[in-house]
């Protein structure tokens, strides 16, 4: 039986469309004969369109791309401080409003250090845990606005929303996926400066543990937090935590997992009413663009997480595992982005 699985692809700006090509590659060798066939929809989306149209993400974009099963982007923005983007907002108005329209409310960042990979710790120990960040409120909601601007007095306000709603749903995916990993699940806050937000992410991360008697939880104040990432990262298994919170830890723990050449991520919609969207952590890399200099692996990455998320364990786990090999047989010769693909799609037909 075969089954066809709509996927949109946003190659998007600068190293974006070269990690998205052997992103591909890889997705087409993993399954190839399985009898499940990805039907490709490019979409042009980014600094590039924006420069040539005025159109960051239109609603006739969004409806075409949620038809879709699944999303794989690559990176978008252009070379910061483009004064022609001065207005652009790629971010807000392009990756938040997709992550935000499309339900997005589960960011989830792996981190785990593969063997023979490059760490700048001395003495990492075993580093593999996951960042369970909420995707669609806390500060990023853009619940805010100023007034008496450019002048003395301006007032700035950017409101953190949280709700019960949105916090339980999150909190549910994060016990259930530490249930499948090694049990332990850590909330991440600063309940002791905020406490309206931290303590509704206390009172219900404690009464979800309450149905899961098998998950040890603990909770750390989010500096805290900080220091044992570095300190001891392998303390951590599941981690579960604010939009703003989750967007800075997962930059310190793609770091001292081997870089940002590696880190992966997924925008999920578990109820499935929307296309989730799977993306390198990094970005569009401006400085290295065009010149197949950019490391491909977080975006191969995040294709196991794609294929994982559609239930196709086996194809994502032939991924990680090329990759794997890839990076423990790493050595100071340099490879271009293709020639790093074409060596992991090698390892995936062995
Ligand atoms: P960046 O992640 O693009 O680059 C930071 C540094 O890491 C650069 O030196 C770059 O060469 C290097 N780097 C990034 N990815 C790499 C890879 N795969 N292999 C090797 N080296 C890599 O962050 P930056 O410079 O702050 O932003 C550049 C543009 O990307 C901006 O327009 C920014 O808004 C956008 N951006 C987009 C994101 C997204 O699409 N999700 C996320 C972060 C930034
Ligand atoms: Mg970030």
């Amino acid at each position: 039986m075969s089954r066809v699985v709509k996927l949109a692809v946003i190659p998007g700006d600068g190293i974006g469309p070269e990690v998205v090509a052997e992103a591909v590659k890889v997705l087409d060798a993993v399954t190839a004969g399985s009898g499940v066939e990805f039907e490709k929809t490019p979409f042009s989306l980014g600094a590039a369109r924006y420069l040539e149209t005025g159109d960051t993400l239109t609603d006739a974009d969004l409806a075409a791309i949620g038809e879709h099963d699944a999303i794989l982007l690559g990176a978008v923005g252009g070379v910061p401080g483009d004064p022609r983007l001065k207005d652009a907002n790629i971010e807000r108005g392009l990756l938040l409003k997709l992550r935000f329209e499309l339900d997005h409310y589960v960011n989830l960042r792996p981190s785990k250090l593969y063997p023979g990979a490059a760490g700048p710790l001395a003495d990492p120990g075993d580093i593999d845990f996951v960042v369970v960040r909420e995707g669609t409120e806390g500060p990023y909601v853009g619940n805010g606005g100023s007034i008496r601007r450019g002048t003395p007095h301006e007032v700035a306000n950017e409101t953190s929303v949280n709700t019960a709603y949105g916090i339980e749903r999150v909190v549910r995916y994060a016990f259930s996926l530490a249930g499948r990993r090694r049990k332990k699940l850590t909330l991440v806050h600063k309940t002791n400066v905020l406490v309206h937000a931290g303590g509704m992410w206390k009172r219900i991360v404690d009464a979800v543990a309450s149905e899961h008697p098998e998950v040890d939880v603990d909770y750390l104040h989010v500096d805290a937090a900080t220091i044992f990432l570095v300190t001891n990262p392998s303390r951590f298994d599941v981690i579960v935590t604010d939009n703003l919170f989750g967007d800075i830890l997962t930059d310190l723990a793609g770091a001292v997992t081997g870089g940002i050449g590696l880190a992966a991520s997924g925008n999920i919609n578990p109820d499935g009413a929307f296309p989730s969207m799977f993306e390198p952590v990094h970005g569009s890399a401006p400085d290295i663009a065009g010149t197949q200099k950019a490391d491909p692996t977080a975006a191969i990455l995040s294709v196991a997480l794609l294929l994982d998320h559609l239930g196709l364990t086996d194809e994502a786990a032939r991924v990680t595992r090329a990759v794997e090999d890839d990076i423990a047989g790493r050595d100071a010769t340099p490879r271009s982005t293709a020639q790093i693909g074409d060596a992991i799609v090698d390892r995936v037909q062995a």
